[in-house]
């Protein structure tokens, strides 16, 4: 265990700005930051050339364990994590068994204690039969709603459910929001010929449209934080920004915004994803929504399957794709184009997820934050290879394309657990998730 280190003279992404200066690490915190500070570490860094930035939180992930482990587990997922700069993951509760009580998820907490480098928190899933003690349950981010069914059985898509779900908590509900009846009517009047190009239209944005503004109209009303997962729609984004309420935030993804349909001339099912990625029209008013600050975050949304599972045909294969380790790389390299800074990344994918999901003490780069650290070289160009990626479905509808800007270090509670193309083998840095108690917004 290293117990301080001292990033000396580098580039420091702080809350105000970029500050050349001096870091602090003891104990897992830092604990001071100015311009040149005298004092003794057991590591000095001293890389002018990186870029100290907060560690990027990733609030939504599937690690399939328990159950589906030949697709990923905590500790590969978590190692694919920390690779892509990822120092804290948001896990799902579709894994089998699912995660809807405090049994299961205690489960999961325990492998992840003993497998995870990365910190951790694990989402509970709404059941019919859960609603009435979903209150018991701490330490969560909050409560997963598939409103629509994805990959899994996890599914609560009767309105009344949904208002009974959003009367009897006072957690945030986070949501994969689709319109079940709608998606069904689909299925119905598939012909069995469909290939992937068309899941845009059997899942289509009406369903994602229906739903959120059901959703949202029951979140003001019951005063509740809703939070729309994975956001697909030009709509969605209109009339989130019309809302604009603080009842309602929202995320989006980079294979959502770095795809679009004419994508599945090449990837076919390794495309498919739920819900889809859609026409270039939804994908330009995502990147806008991002840009103008109706989208405060992204989230991966990494959920692994292995490539022969992707080789099935259309309707046989499962929806998802591995991205966790692409995220930062592919908005570093986004940057470089001109649209966004560097400060905007660190707004979407540190401090507002831990904003948004009330985060104790992490997402900046602040004295008395958990020392949770990403060191990025902005200018390394590097191809996007298989070879190079940590999870078990280690494929990417990204290989090839060659992208600069790459995490090259990942600290966790002060420790050292990624460098530059390897993992150290269980550091025990990770801790789980500490929130605030849930206030009320207003
Ligand atoms: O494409 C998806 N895959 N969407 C989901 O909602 C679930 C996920 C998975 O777990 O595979
Ligand atoms: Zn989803
Ligand atoms: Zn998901």
């Amino acid at each position: 265990m290293i117990e301080s280190v001292l990033f000396k003279q580098m580039p420091l992404v702080l809350p105000n700005g970029i500050f050349e200066g001096d870091l602090l690490i003891r104990d897992g915190k830092i604990v001071a930051i100015g311009p040149s500070l005298s004092v003794h570490a057991e590591r000095v860094i001293h890389e002018p050339g990186l870029t100290v930035c907060p560690g990027f939180i990733d609030a939504h992930v599937h690690f399939r364990e328990p159950g589906p482990t030949h697709k990923e587990t905590i500790q590969t997922g978590s190692q694919a994590a920390a690779a892509g700069g990822i120092t804290t993951f948001f896990e799902m509760p579709n894994t089998n068994p699912m995660t809807v009580d405090q049994t299961t998820l205690d489960q999961k907490k325990q492998i992840a204690a003993d497998t995870s480098l990365v910190n951790y928190a694990f989402f509970i899933g709404a059941t019919r039969q859960n609603l009435h003690m979903l209150d018991t349950i701490t330490g969560i981010p909050g409560i997963k709603l598939f409103a629509g069914s994805s990959t899994g059985d996890l599914l609560l898509s009767e309105p009344e459910q949904w208002e009974t779900l959003f009367s009897r908590t006072h957690h945030r509900i986070s949501v994969h929001s689709e319109d079940e009846s709608m998606i069904r009517a689909k299925h119905a009047n598939r012909t069995g010929h469909e290939t992937a190009a068309e899941h845009p239209h059997m899942r289509p944005s009406e369903a994602a449209i229906r739903c959120t503004e059901a959703l949202s109209q029951l979140a003001i009303r019951h005063q509740k934080h809703l939070h729309i997962c994975h956001l697909t729609t030009a709509e969605e984004c209109t009339y989130l920004q019309q809302l604009n309420s603080p009842y309602v935030t929202c995320e989006v993804t980079p294979q959502h915004l770095f795809c679009n349909a004419d994508d599945y001339a090449e990837w076919g099912t390794y495309l498919q994803i739920n819900p889809p990625i859609r026409a270039a029209r939804h994908q330009a008013a995502l990147w806008s929504a991002l840009l103008s600050g109706t989208i405060p975050m992204i989230a991966s949304d990494h959920a692994p399957h292995q490539r022969d599972e992707k080789d099935h045909p259309y309707g046989q294969a499962p929806s998802g794709m591995p991205i966790v380790q692409l995220t930062v790389p592919l908005l570093l390299n986004a940057m470089h184009e001109g649209r966004f800074e560097l400060d905007d990344v660190i707004r979407w994918c540190a401090q507002n997820p831990s904003d948004i999901y009330g985060i104790a003490n992490k997402g900046r780069l602040a004295v008395g934050y958990d020392a949770d650290i990403t060191l990025v070289d902005l200018k390394r160009t590097q191809t996007v290879q298989s070879k190079h990626l940590l999870s078990k479905s280690n494929w990417s509808v990204f290989e090839g394309k060659k992208l600069t800007g790459w995490p090259i270090m990942t600290i966790v509670n002060g420790q050292l657990v990624y460098e530059d193309g390897g993992c150290y083998p269980n550091p025990h840095s990770a801790q789980p998730v500490v929130f605030h108690a849930v206030e009320s917004i207003g």
